[in-house]
């Protein structure tokens, strides 16, 4: 499956940012894990990271002329609020799946809503890195 993997604002600080939250593996540490596993099970996988929703916007349309079957998406804080990664998941109509490395429903309030999750087939949250090879899993199940 040719999938596409999105990260969003301040993930490229992992390993850094608020370490009992979000773990000490860094970014490129997490990335080398999800392509490893995505690779061995015979993906083609790009990852991309940025901290402007309209790069990412731009990324979920060209995830579609390129014809990519699956997005995992991690918007970070945008999640809560960004009614326009919203409707450029729905336009797009690839499955999708939004993954988060904390459990947003134990964390502050604001948190506990996602506007993007209902865009995609799914969520998966609070099981670390981990959630991003869950969302692989989902995509495969998904497909059959
Ligand atoms: C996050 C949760 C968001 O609330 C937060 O703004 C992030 C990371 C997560 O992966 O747990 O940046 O998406």
């Amino acid at each position: 499956m040719k999938i596409m993997l999105i990260n969003g604002p301040n993930l490229n600080m992992l390993g850094i940012r608020e370490k009992g939250i979000y773990g000490a593996r860094s970014y490129e540490e997490i990335c080398n894990f999800v392509k490893e596993e995505a690779e061995k099970r015979g993906h083609e996988i790009t990852l991309f990271q940025s901290n402007c929703e309209g790069e990412i916007i731009d990324e979920l349309q060209k995830a579609y002329y390129e014809k990519y079957e699956g997005i995992i998406i991690n918007p970070g804080a945008y999640t809560h609020y960004s009614y326009a990664i919203h409707d450029a998941i729905r336009g797009i109509d690839i499955p999708t799946v939004e993954v988060h490395l904390s459990n947003i429903h134990t964390r502050e309030e604001f948190r506990h809503k996602s506007v993007t999750a209902p865009a995609c087939i799914g969520q998966m949250c609070g099981f670390g890195e981990n959630g991003y090879i869950l969302a692989i899993n989902a995509l495969e199940m998904y497909k059959k």
